[in-house]
C-alpha cells in the first residue's frame, strides 16, 4: 500500500493561476485557423475568433495568454498589425515555413481575444531586430490613457480606450532566434528596453520578464541576475519582475525527436523522465535566483514547455503540427504538479502551444476540432488555479527499463481551494502497474470524496474521426474510511480527487 500523507495545516505558496497560461505564436496554423478565421469565415466566429475554440478554452478557464513569440516575437513589428487590413503590410515568417503573413492578426486582434477568453495579456516585445522606440511607443499605444500621437492612432484604429497589459517580455531567446546574444549582451540589452517600457497606469504596473535560460544554462541565469537584477526602494522588483525558462521535452533529441504517436515502453519512460527533469531545472535556476533573491520578489516564468516531437507525416515541416496521446496527459499532469509544488518560486508558466502547434490542448481541421488529452488534464487541474498549495508527500519507487530513464512511480500535489475543499491531483507513470493508495489527511475531516480521471493505453489519442476516445472520465474508486482516503490509480493514468468537508 502506497502512503500520500497531506498535511492541510500546513499552508505552503499560493498557486498563481497563471501558472495554466497558454502561448499562442504566428506559427503554422496556431493563430490562423486554429484561433483566428477572420469575420467574413464560414466557420462560426466573434469578430473573428472561432467560436467553438473560444468556448472550449473558457472552460478550463486559460488565466493568460502569450503573443507574438516565439521566435516571431524578434521579427515582429507591430506597426505592420494596425490598421486597414487590407493595407497591412505582408512580411515573411522566416522562422516558420517561409511562408506569408499577412498581419490580419494584430495587436487589436490579440486583444479582442483575450476579452472573448476573459484572460491576462502577456505580450512579448522584439528586441532582436526592434529598436527601444519601436518597444515605448507599442507599449504607449497599448496602454496609455491621455492624448499622445499614439492613442490617436489607436482611437482612429478603433479602440480609443487602453487596454490593460499584464506581462510584457523584452525579448524572447536572445541566446538564440532572438539575437544569438551572449548573456553579458543581452543583460545590458534588457537593462536598456525596459527603461522605456513605461508604466502608463501605475495602478496597475506592467509585470517586466526578462529573457532567461535555455534548459540547463545556469550561466545564463547567473550572469543575467548579476547585471539585471536591482533591489530599488521605489520599485521591490528592480529592472525585472520575472525571468523567464524554456525547456522542452524532445524523447529522441533535437535532429529526430521521435514520433508524436508511435513509440515504445522504453521512449514512452524516456519522454516522462525527461518531463521530470523540470523539477531540477526550477530547483537549480531556483538556487540561483535565492541568492540574488532570496526573498522570492520576482518570478520564475516557464513561458515555454511541453512535448515536442515530428511533425505529422506529410505537413510542413515549419507547421510543429503534431498528435496527443496519453503520454502527453501525463507529460502535462507531471510537469503541471512540479510548477504546483514550487508555486513559491513559479509565477507562471505557458505551454507550448494552444492550438495546432506542438504539445496543443486543441487541434483543427478546418471547421472541425478536436480536444486533446493535454485539453483534459488543463480541465481537471484548473481547481489548482490561485488554490493555496498544501503540504503533502507521496511514497514513491523508481521505475524504467533503462537505468538512464528511470522515474518515479507517481508525481502529485495538493491544493485548498477558495471554497475550502481540497484538490489532489496524482499522474502515475508505470505503463502497466496500478498502485493501491492509502491517504492519511491531518488537519481537514474529509466528508465526501469524488473523482474524475484521463487514462487509457499509453497511444490512445483522439482524432477527427474519433474525438472522445480520451476524455475526463468519473472515477468511482475513492473510498473514505477513518479519514483516510483509499483507491487504486491505474496505470498511464491522471487523477484528481475533490475532498470536502471541514
Ligand atoms: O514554440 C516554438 C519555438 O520554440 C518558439 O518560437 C521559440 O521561442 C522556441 O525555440
Amino acid at each position: 500500500m502506497t502512503k500520500l500523507v497531506i498535511n492541510a495545516a500546513n499552508k505552503k505558496s499560493k498557486i498563481n493561476k497563471e501558472i495554466y497560461g497558454h502561448f499562442s505564436e504566428h506559427l503554422g496554423r496556431c493563430i490562423y485557423e486554429g484561433i483566428y478565421v477572420g469575420e467574413h469565415s464560414a466557420i462560426p466566429n466573434r469578430n473573428g475568433m472561432r467560436t467553438d475554440v473560444v468556448e472550449a478554452l473558457k472552460k478550463i478557464k486559460v488565466p493568460v495568454l502569450r503573443w507574438p513569440g516565439g521566435c516571431f516575437a524578434d521579427e515582429y513589428h507591430w506597426r505592420d498589425g494596425i490598421g486597414p487590413k487590407e493595407q497591412r503590410k505582408k512580411m515573411i515568417n522566416t522562422h516558420w515555413g517561409g511562408v506569408v503573413e499577412d498581419n490580419s492578426f494584430g495587436t487589436h486582434e490579440f486583444f479582442e481575444l483575450c476579452e472573448q477568453l476573459g484572460c491576462e495579456a502577456y505580450v512579448n516585445g522584439n528586441l532582436g531586430s526592434g529598436t527601444v522606440q519601436e518597444m515605448s511607443e507599442w507599449v504607449e499605444y497599448i496602454t496609455f490613457g491621455g492624448q499622445s500621437p499614439m492613442t490617436e492612432q489607436r482611437a482612429a484604429n478603433g479602440h480609443p480606450d487602453p487596454w490593460k497589459l499584464n506581462f510584457f517580455g523584452v525579448g524572447n531567446e536572445n541566446w538564440g532566434c532572438g539575437g544569438n546574444m551572449n548573456p553579458d549582451y543581452y543583460a545590458n540589452e534588457y537593462r536598456r528596453y525596459q527603461t522605456y517600457v513605461r508604466n502608463y497606469d501605475s495602478a496597475s504596473p506592467i509585470f517586466k520578464i526578462c529573457c532567461g535560460a535555455n534548459v540547463d544554462d545556469y550561466e545564463w541565469t547567473e550572469e543575467v541576475l548579476k547585471t539585471c537584477f536591482h533591489h530599488s526602494e521605489e520599485r521591490v522588483h528592480g529592472f525585472m519582475d520575472g525571468l523567464s525558462l524554456h525547456y522542452y521535452v524532445f524523447p529522441e533529441g533535437w535532429d529526430t525527436k521521435g514520433s508524436a504517436t508511435e513509440f515504445d515502453e522504453k521512449v514512452w519512460y524516456k519522454t516522462l523522465a525527461k518531463a521530470w527533469r523540470m523539477k531540477e531545472l526550477v530547483e537549480r535556476h531556483g538556487k540561483i535566483m535565492d541568492r540574488f533573491d532570496p526573498e522570492k520578489k520576482i518570478g520564475m516564468i516557464v513561458d515555454e514547455w511541453g512535448a515536442w516531437y515530428d511533425v505529422e507525416p506529410g505537413t510542413n515541416p515549419g507547421f510543429l503540427y503534431q498528435q496527443n496521446t496519453i503520454r502527453d496527459a501525463l507529460v502535462a499532469g507531471i510537469t503541471l504538479n512540479i510548477f504546483n509544488k514550487h508555486s513559491d518560486r513559479v509565477k507562471m508558466a505557458n505551454l507550448a502551444q494552444m492550438v495546432n502547434v506542438l504539445q496543443s490542448v486543441i487541434l483543427t481541421d478546418g471547421a472541425d476540432m478536436i480536444l486533446t488529452p493535454t485539453y483534459h488534464v488543463f480541465d481537471m487541474y484548473k481547481y489548482h488555479q490561485d488554490a493555496q498549495l498544501l503540504d503533502s508527500y507521496i511514497e514513491t519507487e523508481e521505475i524504467g527499463l533503462e537505468d538512464e530513464w528511470r522515474v518515479p512511480n507517481l508525481t502529485e500535489s495538493v491544493s485548498q481551494a477558495q471554497d475550502g475543499s481540497l484538490h489532489i491531483t496524482i499522474t502515475n507513470l508505470s505503463a502497466e502497474d496500478a498502485y493501491d493508495v492509502e491517504t492519511a489527511l491531518t488537519g481537514y475531516r474529509a466528508e465526501t470524496v469524488t473523482g474524475e480521471i484521463v487514462h487509457g493505453e499509453m497511444h490512445e489519442k483522439n482524432t477527427f474521426e474519433e474525438p472522445q476516445r480520451v476524455q475526463v472520465r468519473p472515477f468511482e474508486g475513492a473510498r473514505l474510511a477513518d479519514g483516510k482516503i483509499c483507491f487504486t490509480i491505474p496505470a498511464c493514468s491522471v487523477l484528481h480527487l475533490e475532498v470536502k468537508g471541514t
